[in-house]
């Protein structure tokens, strides 16, 4: 459990943290006015668009909507939690950390992990100078030459050997004085099942340190270098080791994942090193177990895609579909990369090299065309009635397709490949009530346009939390003029009840960025609130301005709501409807005076 930081530590680190010197140390800035400019860190681009503010201690890219304050560039940049964040932050300022309180439960645990990483830290140094060093580890060296794994590779990964006998680690450890049931813990040794003693788990094994994206030890997976089963043996699921949520090569990776916009995902180690060392380092593997929700999440947090490139053989395939069915209930755009002749990423590229592994890539296709291919494959649609088995197992895949003009595009594709005419289809697709339940994601993607349609309104509603945030005692302005619950949009509502919220207390307004449910979307609204340019106006009167357009909309939606009221009660026979009228009436009338204003 994190411990909880104090307002006053939190606050101090903040004031005595420079903004731009550290985006500087990961982004190279240029000075216009009173805004700095740069390529974002957070996705790939060629010319600037993110945005540094100084003075309001803001960042924002046009370009990806990333933004927050200094606390939230650390945690996205340095792949943390912003929690972690500012205590990261503190150290790097020399802060001294608030006294902790800790539950005895909470000490013991946190003491067990400590031991635990340090045990594994050892270990990866251990296996990786047996392999470097040692004549024992000439066999492992030989192995990896023999797969074309360099030694800036065994370096880079940390890649190690455990040696052919019985007890080298456990003896070693030992000696070291290193606590036997912490290392039984670790699965690194395993307990005799005659007599006393434990012996080392992983013998005549390559060794591959798995880390989290930290870069920190987690466990070992080893693969066996002479015939023998298993192949592959890993960690047993430790405190640190959780095959459901770590993915390998991510420690590496994420920051490549970032700038090229999607993660390459591969199903086993020596795919990853092998893909990593072409030069491709967008690439991680899930850890010998099925792809995870867990891990797709993970990976959406530095890009919005994600290739799936596995053994193009049929457990491969197989594999594939359940990934894709995993991956599919996240927001995750997913495609596939195809390889040809039962080869898997490491031996194509050890075939044909790494411009052709690139080529392959680049020509991964999406998930429809993936599933299409695989009905194709195993279909013979040489006659009528194979065309027509191909087309009921294509229906729910066209089904699923949420949007509609990609939904045509593929019943014309269809068509052309079952040789049916595309009327048929679409007759087929309605009658099996294939949409069904696909309705409600439609909707939600037509909002998800429109919210991002940046109009007028939204402007409007960043110029009033923009002068909110300058001047906070004009909320009671705005609040006369626009309830804070019938702002239009969510997230300014949310933004705006913060920063009334901390008003109200008596706190600064600028305290906002600690309130515990601002989330995501709210944080990065702010920012391009604060960052955005503004252009020459003078703020109180475009605060104006924008106040009476917002008004508007409020006196609209008043105004909608009384003439529906006035016609039900007249519909009633309620005499209250006129009431009603002159409430719809008077609002009418504020609605054309503010029209002659502007
Ligand atoms: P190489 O033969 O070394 O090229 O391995 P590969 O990556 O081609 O192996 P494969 O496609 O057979 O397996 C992919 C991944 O599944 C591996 O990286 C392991 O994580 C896992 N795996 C494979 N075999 C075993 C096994 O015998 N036991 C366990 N626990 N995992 C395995
Ligand atoms: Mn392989």
């Amino acid at each position: 459990m994190a411990m909880f930081l104090p307002d006053e530590f939190v606050e101090r680190v903040r004031s005595e943290s420079d903004l731009v010197s550290v985006v500087s140390t990961y982004v190279q800035l240029k000075r216009k006015g009173n805004r700095y400019w740069g390529c974002c860190p957070f996705h790939q681009e060629d010319t600037p668009s993110f945005s540094v503010k100084p003075d309001d201690g803001f960042f924002y890219c046009f370009g990806c909507h990333t933004g927050g304050n200094i606390f939230k560039f650390i945690s996205l940049i340095e792949n943390i939690s912003y929690y972690e964040a500012i205590l990261f932050q503190a150290e790097r300022l020399n802060i001294p950390l608030p006294e902790r309180e800790k539950t005895p439960a909470e000490i013991a645990r946190d003491k067990k992990r400590d031991e635990l990483r340090e045990l594994h830290e050892m270990a990866g140094k251990f296996f990786h100078n047996c392999l470097t060093m040692t004549n024992y580890g000439k066999a492992g060296l030989a192995y990896f030459h023999k797969r074309g794994i360099g030694d800036d590779i065994i370096e880079e990964f940390q890649l190690g050997f455990a040696p052919d006998a019985w007890n080298k680690l456990t003896d070693a450890f030992a000696k070291r004085g290193v606590n036997t049931e912490l290392l039984l813990e670790s699965g690194l040794v395993v307990k005799r099942q005659q007599g006393n003693g434990e012996y080392d788990r992983f013998r005549n094994r390559v060794m591959i340190p798995i880390m989290d994206e930290r870069g920190r030890i987690c466990g070992f997976g080893g693969r066996i270098i002479a015939e023998g089963n298993p192949k592959y043996l890993n960690s047993p699921e430790t405190m640190l080791f959780n095959k459901r949520k770590l993915l390998f090569g991510l420690d590496k990776a994420h920051r490549h994942i970032s700038q090229a916009g999607f993660a390459l995902v591969v199903e086993g180690y020596m795919d990853v090193i092998s893909v990593f060392a072409a030069g491709i380092k967008n690439v991680v593997a899930s850890l010998g177990t099925a792809f995870t929700v867990d891990q797709c999440k993970k990976l959406l947090r530095y890009a919005p895609a994600i290739y799936f490139c596995y053994d193009s053989d049929n457990a491969g395939q197989e594999a594939i579909a359940r990934a894709l069915g995993i991956a599919g209930e996240t927001n995750a755009q997913i495609k596939v990369v195809q390889l040809p002749d039962g080869k898997d990423p490491d031996e194509f590229i050890q075939k044909y090299g790494a411009e052709e592994f690139r080529q392959v890539v680049s020509k991964a296709i999406s998930v429809v065309d993936f599933r299409l291919k695989h009905i194709m494959a195993h279909s013979d649609v040489s006659g009528l009635e194979g065309r027509l088995r191909a087309l009921t197992e294509m229906l729910p895949v066209l089904g699923d397709i949420k949007n509609s003009a990609e939904r045509s595009a593929y019943v014309s594709k269809v068509a052309k490949l079952l040789s049916v005419s595309e009327n048929d289809i679409l007759v087929e697709l309605t009658k099996k009530g294939h949409w069904h339940g696909t309705r409600q994601t439609d909707t939600r993607n037509v909002e998800n346009v429109v919210r991002q349609v940046d109009d007028a309104g939204r402007r409007a509603g960043r110029v009033v939390i923009r002068m909110v945030w300058e001047e906070p005692a004009v909320l009671d302005h705005f609040i006369s003029m626009v309830p804070l619950e019938s702002v239009p949009d969510p997230v300014h509502r949310q933004i705006l009840s913060g920063l009334n919220e901390k008003f109200r207390a008596g706190e600064p307004v600028k305290d906002i960025m600690s309130l515990s449910d601002l989330g995501d979307e709210a944080t990065a609204e702010l920012s391009r609130s604060l960052v955005e340019d503004l252009g020459e106006e003078d703020i109180s009167l475009l605060y104006e301005a924008c106040v009476r357009q917002l008004r508007r909309s409020f006196l609209a939606s008043q105004y909608e709501v009384h003439s529906m009221n006035a016609e039900r009660l007249h519909q009633q026979g309620d005499a209250r409807y006129m009431d009603e009228l002159a409430a719809s009436q008077k609002i009418k009338q504020e609605m054309d005076e503010l029209q002659s204003v502007d």
